[in-house]
């Protein structure tokens, strides 16, 4: 039997992410279901100005997953890993966050921004 979540009602929070910026400070952002992680990230202003737009040209998206969570996001595919191949630091739970599309059930989500390359 598979689960099924509840209606969200106006009372209920929005789902959110946490993330920590380049400078070490943690926000919490509200995320929208079936938008790319990138694009939440830039619209709320942290980070990721100039990014090519989720095309694999820049891998200015670069994030790094919190290890419980990165089991819990779907796989980077292909081409994913071989952009984040060319950068000059990867970490083991780093991902191109234009690769992932947010769903609700991702809320709680944990991440910090890689350094610029
Ligand atoms: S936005 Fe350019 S690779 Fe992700």
């Amino acid at each position: 039997m598979v689960a099924q979540r509840p209606a969200q009602s106006p009372q209920q929070t929005l789902p959110t992410l946490h993330v920590e910026d380049r400078h070490g400070a943690v926000q919490e952002l509200e995320a929208v279901e079936g938008w790319r992680l990138m694009e939440i990230l830039r619209d709320h202003g942290v980070g990721m100005d100039n990014t090519c737009g989720g095309a694999l040209a820049c891998a200015e998206c670069h994030v790094i997953l919190d290890a419980e969570w990165a089991r819990r996001v779907p796989p980077p595919n292909e081409e994913e890993i071989e952009k984040l191949d060319e950068l000059p630091m990867l970490y083991e739970h780093s991902r191109l966050s234009c690769q992932i599309i947010w769903s609700d059930d991702m809320s709680g989500l944990r991440l910090k921004l890689a350094q610029e390359t």
